[in-house]
């Protein structure tokens, strides 16, 4: 049998297969929301994922996950899953995007995974947070990262025809956040804040008619991978540059050879053709309806997609636990 590499295409559209592990990461979270417990929902998602990974017959390994094996027993990075036969992809996870909105039970809660061709999906070790934009199909190429909110702005309104105070910008609402809030608020473009879940917020603003039209500021690393994963499979655009917390950690990454003033495109962070993506809601949100529980069983809504094809699939399920319980445990 010949080796399979990131150059072959993988035929097996692995968005339908990844949506069985994000709807349970979100059915097992979801039972804890509100109890104000974040390392519960975490927990819970990340033993339903691993669970459900395992039934997927491919070579992966963990490339973004729950951290180094020391701190994480399951989907750590390095975690190899499957049963070793092709395809040989990269997984990023984040079994739930938003613990704290699911701990306290407020909307935007989702679990997501994406996939992609070995070798394919780059973060740099070490930078925890990065700045980034996004934005959907209509303004892709005209963003720049290192240009001032304004210049950006007056871009992407051109692009899309609009005036800028037609313009909506979801911002993760942070005290580091408070210049890029005031250069925002001057060019009259409307702001939305979020108090988290910024792979939501970056895939709301490359979706079309989603009533947002641009992600900026600085988030979480491994969520930007993810997201550029997603917009791999949309067609908008993220640019992501490093943000170090500290010059410690400044220097830490420079001294490990990492370029901190690097700007990474959408097809660094994800490259090849192959890019798989599944998102499940947990609690109801701008981008996904959450779980809705009834008695006997719960309906979920996911958003699946694939690079290659283009075709992005909101998949609603309704899931009956009595007959699920009988499908796992015969
Ligand atoms: P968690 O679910 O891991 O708590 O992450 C939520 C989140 O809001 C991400 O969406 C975002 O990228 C990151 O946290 C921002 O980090 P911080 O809360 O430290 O500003």
């Amino acid at each position: 049998m010949t080796q399979r590499t990131s150059f072959q295409p993988i035929e097996r559209n692995l968005a339908m297969e990844l949506v069985r592990v994000t709807e349970t990461a979100a059915l097992s979270a979801s039972r804890y929301m509100g109890l104000g417990d974040k390392e519960l929902v975490d927990q819970a998602a990340v033993d339903a994922m691993r669970h459900t990974l395992d039934g997927i017959s491919m070579d992966g390994v963990v490339v973004i996950g729950e951290g180094e094996k020391d701190e994480a027993p399951m989907l750590y990075i390095g975690e190899k899953i499957g049963d070793g036969s092709d395809p040989k992809v990269d997984i990023a996870v984040d079994p739930i995007d938003g613990t704290t909105l699911l701990s306290k039970g407020l909307p935007g809660s989702i679990a997501a995974i994406a996939m992609s061709a070995r070798g394919t999906m780059h973060v740099p070790a070490s930078i925890f947070y990065m700045d980034k934009i996004c934005v959907g199909p209509e303004a892709r190429g005209v963003i720049d990262i290192e240009a001032p909110a304004r210049d950006n702005l007056l871009n992407i309104a051109k692009a899309l025809g609009r005036k800028i105070g037609e313009i909506t910008v979801t911002v993760l609402d942070r005290p580091r956040h408070v210049d890029l809030l005031r250069e925002i608020r001057a060019t009259g473009a409307r702001v939305k804040l979020i108090s988290d879940g910024d792979i939501a917020g970056g895939i709301q603003a490359s979706l079309p008619d989603s009533g947002v039209d641009v992600l900026m500021g600085i988030g979480g690393s491994p969520e930007a991978v993810l997201t550029a994963a997603a917009i791999r499979c949309i067609g908008g655009e993220i640019q992501c540059k490093p943000w170090p917390r500290t010059e410690g950690e400044r220097k830490e990454s420079i001294a490990m050879g990492i370029d901190v003033d690097h700007i990474y495109p959408t097809e660094e962070l994800v490259s090849g053709d192959d890019v798989f993506f599944s998102a499940t809601g947990a609690t109801t949100g701008e981008l996904l309806k959450g779980v809705r529980f009834f008695g006997g069983g719960a309906e979920t809504q996911s958003l699946v997609m694939r690079s290659r094809s283009g075709t992005v699939r909101w998949i609603e399920a309704t899931h009956n636990f009595e007959r699920l319980d009988k499908v796992r445990y015969s």
